[in-house]
């Protein structure tokens, strides 16, 4: 007889024999009977031996699909280059690399997975087996035991007989996770709207971060990458590292028949064009810099922007482009923002559109 459901001995002792025969008697004073197995059901696969060919032929069939699907990831891998953009429905605009190695890989990876179910499904044993569990609860002995312990060391303790202890001890108790609840303070307060903004603003000079000394155009040449920041921000300000982080720049000099963005061409000064530093990931400053494909790469989840096209992800989990701050010259030679950047710096967030 089963004991499955882990049941007393003197109430198993009433439950019907496997197989399911309920006694009437064993129901109405047991509402937790042991219903005992099922009757045994037979698969096609198990009486019909063209159903398991077939059976063993969708296996075989799935197992292959997972190898084209392999050798198909490949040879996307080689045919693609990581630039090329293709349109598919209803995605859009996507990099027909990450596509379809992600495509061929889900077959390669489905194929194994389905296979390997329909296997056990219809072509593995199915024989019902009875596993006897032991009692779960402890014996009399021992909860008798465990029960002369707990009296004797409740006893000993003076937890009884020392009022004052215990109550000191149940107010300890109780205040102590309020620790942890006036920490739920440092969620707040709401950033509001300072996602939104950095420092830049018309007329504000771009600082060469190296330097410190104002930027000019003759100081960026093609090929080079510079950073700036804007002027009046000090490493001493005490909001030093909030604010880099969100006005932090990329400058670079484009030659103006490689730039493919005619805004881009129009927000920069003579093929020069700034970007903010700020991965859209998940933040990371950006700093390698390809001067013949004009890409730049983040070094954290390797996030791939095209300088030339507006800064456009070409590759990686990036959502966004690189924001870009309007630029210009000012009276004394000096590059100077015409603004702050049109969209939030950074990761994409709740709120951001
Ligand atoms: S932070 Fe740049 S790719 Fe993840």
């Amino acid at each position: 007889m089963s004991d499955e459901f882990g049941s007393h001995k003197d109430v198993s002792e009433n439950l019907p024999s496997a197989h399911g025969a309920h006694s009437g008697d064993a129901v109405q004073h047991d509402p937790f009977a042991n219903p005992g197995l099922p009757p045994h059901e037979y698969r096609r696969q198990d009486i019909d031996e063209k159903a398991a060919k077939h059976s063993e032929r969708v296996v075989a069939g799935l197992f292959t699909l997972s190898m084209l699907g392999t050798i198909a990831f490949i040879a996307c891998f080689v045919i693609f280059p990581v630039d090329k953009i293709v349109y598919i429905f209803p995605f859009g605009h996507v990099s027909a690399l990450n596509f379809s190695l992600g495509l061929t890989l889900a077959v390669a990876l489905l194929g194994i997975g389905v296979g390997a179910v329909h296997w056990a499904r219809t072509l593995m044993s199915d024989e019902e087996i009875v596993d006897e569990r032991h009692r779960a609860d402890a014996d009399d002995e021992l909860r008798e035991n465990i029960r002369q312990q707990w009296i004797t060391g409740a006893r000993e303790s003076g937890f009884g007989r020392r009022k004052l202890i215990r109550t000191t001890m149940y107010g300890a108790m109780a205040l102590v996770p309020l620790a942890g609840v006036v920490l739920l303070r440092d969620l707040g307060p709401l950033p509001e709207d300072k996602l939104f903004h950095t420092l830049w603003a018309k007329g504000k000079v771009l600082i060469n971060s190296n330097t410190n000394k104002p930027l000019r155009p003759e100081d960026v040449v093609v090929g080079s990458l510079t950073f700036a920041q804007p002027e009046g921000l000090q490493e001493s300000d005490e909001d030093f590292q909030q604010q880099i982080a969100k006005a932090a720049l990329m400058i670079v000099r484009l030659k103006p028949e490689d730039i493919k963005d005619k805004r881009e061409a129009q927000w920069g000064h003579e093929g020069i064009v700034a970007f903010s530093k700020i991965c859209t990931h998940v933040g990371c400053p950006i700093s390698l810099y390809e001067q013949q494909t004009h890409h730049v790469l983040c070094p954290c989840h390797q996030s791939t922007f095209d300088l030339s096209d507006g800064a456009r992800v070409i590759f990686g989990p990036a959502g966004h482009p690189l924001p870009q701050l309007r630029i210009s010259v000012n009276g004394d030679g000096n590059l100077v923002a015409l603004g702050d950047f049109a969209v939030p710096v950074g990761p994409a967030f709740w709120e951001r559109s």
